[in-house]
C-alpha cells in the first residue's frame, strides 16, 4: 500500500501543527471546505495517521506530514502542548507562512522569536474542545474561537467550515480572561483529582477563590477587563458550565504526562515577579504540580 503523503497543492491555504485531540478535531472539520496540511510529531506518526483516524463518527484520511516533510502553507495554527511550542514554531517558520496562530492554552509569549516583522504571529483563544483515546478523537460540544487582528483570512476559513470564529480587537483581554480561568481551575482540579464542578464546593472552594483573589491584581494590571467580583463570577461560571469535565491538567497528571503549568501558573508568577507582587498560594500550587510531574527543582 502506498503510504506516502498525498500530492499537495502549493502552498496549502492552512496547516495545523499538532495531530492531537484539538488539532485533529479542527483539521477534520476544516478539511471538508479547504485543503489542510496536518503536521504530526514525526514521520512515523504521520504515516500511521494517513491510514485513517476516527474523528467523531467518521474515519478521516487527512493530509498528514512529519515536520521534515511539512509543505508550504499560507497560515499555520499551532496546537501542540505548550512544552512543545518552540519545536512547533521552528516547523511553522520553515513552512513560509503569512502568519502563525497559537490556539494553545496558557499565555504563549514569543511564539516566533526568530521571525522578522513581515510574519504575523499571535495567540487567539478557543473554547472548542476535544479529547482522544485509543479509539480516536472525540470532539466536544461547539465553542467559540477568537483571533488577533490580522488573522481575518483564518477567521473566514474557520467560519466557512462551520466554526463560530471572529477576529477580536480586544484579544489581549480575552487571553487574560482565559488565563484567569486556567490558573484557578486547572491546577486545583489536577491536585485534588476532581472534576471542575467539585471546586465550587468545600473544601476546594476556599482555595479556588483564593487563587482568583491573588491572580486578579496581576492580570488586571495587564489589561484584564473584569473587576474582581466579575473575575470570581467568570471562574464560577466556567466551573459550573464544565462541572462534569476533567480539566486538561488533571488528564495530563493521570496519564503521567508533562502538564502545561509553566504556560499557565508559571506565566502568572513571572508577571507577578515583574510587578513586585507575591502570590504565595499560586507559588505553592505551582510547586506541587511540578512535584507531581517529578520535575521539581
Ligand atoms: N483538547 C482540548 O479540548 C483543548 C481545548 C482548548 C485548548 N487546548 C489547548 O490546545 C493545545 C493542544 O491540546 P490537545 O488536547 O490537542 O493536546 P494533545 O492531544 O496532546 O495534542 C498535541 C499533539 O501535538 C503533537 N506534537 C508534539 N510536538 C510536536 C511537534 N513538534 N510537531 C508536531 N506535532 C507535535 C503531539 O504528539 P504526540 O502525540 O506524539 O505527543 C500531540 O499529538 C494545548 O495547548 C491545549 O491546552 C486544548
Amino acid at each position: 500500500m502506498d503510504t506516502s503523503a498525498p500530492p499537495s497543492p502549493h502552498p496549502y491555504p492552512l496547516a495545523i501543527i499538532g495531530a492531537g485531540a484539538l488539532g485533529l478535531a479542527f483539521a477534520a472539520r476544516l478539511a471538508d471546505s479547504v485543503p489542510v496540511a496536518v503536521i504530526a510529531r514525526d514521520s512515523q506518526r504521520a504515516e500511521a495517521l494517513r491510514q485513517g483516524v476516527p474523528v467523531g463518527a467518521r474515519l478521516r484520511r487527512l493530509d498528514v506530514f512529519g515536520p521534515n516533510e511539512a509543505p508550504a502553507a499560507d497560515w499555520v495554527i499551532v496546537l501542540v502542548k505548550t512544552g512543545d511550542t518552540a519545536t512547533a514554531a521552528a516547523t511553522a517558520l520553515a513552512m513560509r507562512p503569512r502568519g502563525v496562530l497559537s490556539l494553545q492554552n496558557g499565555l504563549v509569549e514569543d511564539l516566533l522569536p526568530a521571525a522578522g516583522p513581515a510574519l504575523l504571529a499571535g495567540q487567539g483563544v478557543t473554547t472548542e474542545g476535544a479529547w482522544r483515546d485509543a479509539h480516536g478523537v472525540h470532539p466536544a460540544g461547539a465553542g467559540e474561537t477568537l483571533l488577533p487582528p490580522g488573522f481575518e483570512p483564518v477567521a473566514e476559513l474557520l467560519v466557512a467550515a462551520g466554526f463560530v470564529a471572529r477576529v477580536a480587537p480586544d484579544i489581549a483581554a480575552a487571553r487574560l480572561a482565559k488565563l484567569l480561568v486556567n490558573v484557578a481551575i486547572n491546577p486545583l482540579a489536577a491536585l485534588f483529582r476532581v472534576p471542575n464542578g467539585a471546586l465550587l464546593q468545600p473544601p476546594h472552594r476556599l482555595l479556588l477563590d483564593t487563587l482568583v483573589h491573588e491572580a486578579w491584581p496581576v492580570l488586571h494590571a495587564q489589561g484584564l477587563a473584569l473587576d474582581e467580583a466579575a473575575a470570581h463570577a467568570r471562574v464560577h461560571a466556567v466551573a459550573t458550565a464544565t462541572a462534569g469535565n476533567r480539566a486538561s491538567m488533571l488528564q495530563d497528571v493521570l496519564a503521567g504526562r508533562r502538564t502545561e503549568i509553566d504556560a499557565i501558573t508559571g506565566v502568572l508568577l513571572k508577571l507577578a515577579d515583574e510587578a513586585g507582587l507575591e502570590l504565595p498560594v499560586h507559588r505553592a500550587v505551582y510547586t506541587l504540580i511540578r512535584t507531581l510531574e517529578g520535575t521539581a527543582a
